[in-house]
C-alpha cells in the first residue's frame, strides 16, 4: 500500500483506435490507466460481485463467443433463474452510447449497476459487494493503486470494470485488412459484400461499416413482429413513446460468427436463419423501420437474394470474425 508521502501516480493507457475507425469519447471523470484496467479484468472475472460468489460477469460474457453466453439462448442467474434476453456481445463498447437492447443505460459505467443487483443475474446488494471488497486486501491495494481511494464503493468498481470494457476493441477482421489492402476477398465474399453494402441487401444503412463498428448506434426496428405479437417492446420500455414499440439497439455485426443464437430474444439459431429473415422482407408493423422496404404484404416484399447470393452474404459476415480479438491473452481471465 502506498504510503501518505508517496506521490499517487498511474499509466496511462494507450488506447488504440483502429484504422478506419472514428475516435471514441473516453469520459473525462474516468481516464483509462493500466491500474484500472486491470482491476477491471480482474472483477469481470471475479465471482465475488455475485450472491454466493457463484457468478462472474465472465460467465455470461464468454471471450470464445465475442462475449456473449456460450451459445445460450438466454443466461441463467446466480438463483438459476433464467432471463429474457440474449446475452449481448460486448464490443467496441468504446463508441457506444447507449447500452442493453433497449438502451436504458447511458453509459458503460451506469450499465455495469445492471447485472450486479439484477435479481435474474448476479442478485446481490452494492452494500454487500462494498464490505466484500473492502474486507480483501488484494482489492484494497488495488483500488488505492488504481483511484487512489481507501474504501472501495460501487462508483469505482464501476469505472474499472468500464476501463476494461472500453479495451475490448475488435478491429482485425479479414475484412479490416481488406479495407486496409492487406488481403483480397474471394468472389463468394465480394458478392456478400456488394450485397451488404447496396440495395440488392441494404445492410449497411443500419449495420454501418464505414463508421468501423459494424452499427449506427440506433434504435431500429428489423421487422420481427407485427403489432399484435410484440411481446418486448425493447425501447419503448424506456422512452414510453409508441413510436418506439418493438425497436431495439442496432447490434454490431462483427464476429457475428461466433455469437449465435441471434436477435435479443435468440429467435434464429443461425445465419442462415437471420439471412432468410432480411429475404423474406420481415413483417409489417406501425413502427418497422423504412429501411425494411420489402416487408411482407408491400408491393416489392422480399429481397428476392438467389440461393447463393444469400451464402455469399453468409460467407461476407464471416469475414467479420476477428481472430486476435478472440484470442488476446489482454481480454482473458488474469
Ligand atoms: C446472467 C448472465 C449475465 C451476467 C452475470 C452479466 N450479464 Fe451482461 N448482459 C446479459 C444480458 C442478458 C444482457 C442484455 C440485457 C438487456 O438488454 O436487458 C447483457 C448486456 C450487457 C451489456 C450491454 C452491451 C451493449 O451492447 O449494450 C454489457 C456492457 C454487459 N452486459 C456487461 C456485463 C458486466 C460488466 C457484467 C458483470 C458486472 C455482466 N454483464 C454480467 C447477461 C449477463
Ligand atoms: C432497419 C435497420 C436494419 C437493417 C436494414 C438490417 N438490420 Fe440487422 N438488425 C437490426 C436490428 C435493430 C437488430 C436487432 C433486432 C432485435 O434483436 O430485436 C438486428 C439484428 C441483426 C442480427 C443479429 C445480431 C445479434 O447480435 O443477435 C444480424 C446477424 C443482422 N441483423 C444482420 C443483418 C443483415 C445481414 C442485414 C441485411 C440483409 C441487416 N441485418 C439489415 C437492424 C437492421
Amino acid at each position: 500500500m502506498l504510503s501518505c508521502e508517496e506521490e499517487y501516480t498511474t499509466t496511462p493507457y494507450n488506447f488504440q483506435t483502429p484504422v478506419g475507425f472514428v475516435q471514441p469519447t473516453i469520459p473525462a471523470d474516468n481516464p483509462m490507466t493500466i491500474e484500472g484496467v486491470e482491476l477491471g479484468r480482474k472483477l469481470f472475472y471475479d465471482p465475488i460481485l455475485s450472491k454466493n460468489n457463484v457468478q462472474a460477469c465472465a460467465d455470461c460474457h464468454v471471450q470464445d463467443f465475442g462475449f456473449t453466453d456460450d451459445g445460450l439462448a438466454f443466461s441463467t442467474g446466480v438463483d438459476g433463474l433464467q432471463g429474457n434476453r440474449n446475452a449481448m456481445a460486448i464490443i467496441n463498447l468504446a463508441w457506444g452510447s447507449s447500452f442493453f437492447w433497449d438502451g436504458r443505460a447511458t453509459s458503460l459505467e451506469n450499465q455495469i449497476y445492471g447485472p450486479v443487483t439484477n435479481p435474474l443475474e448476479m442478485n446481490i446488494s452494492w452494500l454487500e459487494v462494498e464490505d466484500k471488497l473492502n474486507a480483501n486486501n488484494t482489492y484494497k491495494d488495488l483500488f488505492k493503486n488504481a483511484f487512489n481511494i481507501d474504501q472501495i464503493d460501487s462508483v469505482h468498481v464501476s469505472k474499472a470494470i468500464a476501463q476494461f470494457l472500453r479495451t475490448l476493441v475488435s478491429g482485425n477482421s479479414k475484412f479490416d485488412k481488406f479495407v486496409r489492402q492487406e488481403v483480397s476477398l474471394t468472389a463468394a465474399e465480394l458478392n456478400g459484400l456488394n450485397i451488404y453494402t447496396t440495395e440488392r441487401g441494404d445492410c449497411f444503412h443500419c449495420h454501418t461499416l464505414t463508421n468501423g463498428l459494424g452499427t449506427d448506434n440506433t434504435f431500429k426496428n428489423n421487422g420481427l413482429d407485427d403489432d399484435g405479437s410484440m411481446t418486448d417492446l425493447g425501447r419503448y420500455m424506456v422512452t414510453g413513446n409508441i413510436n418506439d414499440r418493438g425497436k431495439f439497439k442496432v447490434p454490431t455485426l462483427r464476429n457475428i460468427e461466433l455469437t449465435a443464437p441471434y436477435m435479443h430474444d435468440s429467435r434464429f439459431a443461425t445465419l442462415a436463419d437471420v439471412v432468410d429473415h432480411y429475404d423474406q422482407g420481415g413483417v409489417a408493423s406501425s413502427t418497422v423501420d423504412p429501411l425494411m422496404k420489402h416487408v411482407q404484404g408491400s408491393t416489392n416484399p422480399g429481397l428476392n437474394l438467389t440461393a447463393q447470393d444469400k451464402l455469399d452474404l453468409i460467407e461476407f459476415l464471416k469475414t467479420l470474425t476477428d481472430d486476435d480479438f478472440k484470442t488476446n491473452p489482454a481480454f482473458s481471465h488474469p
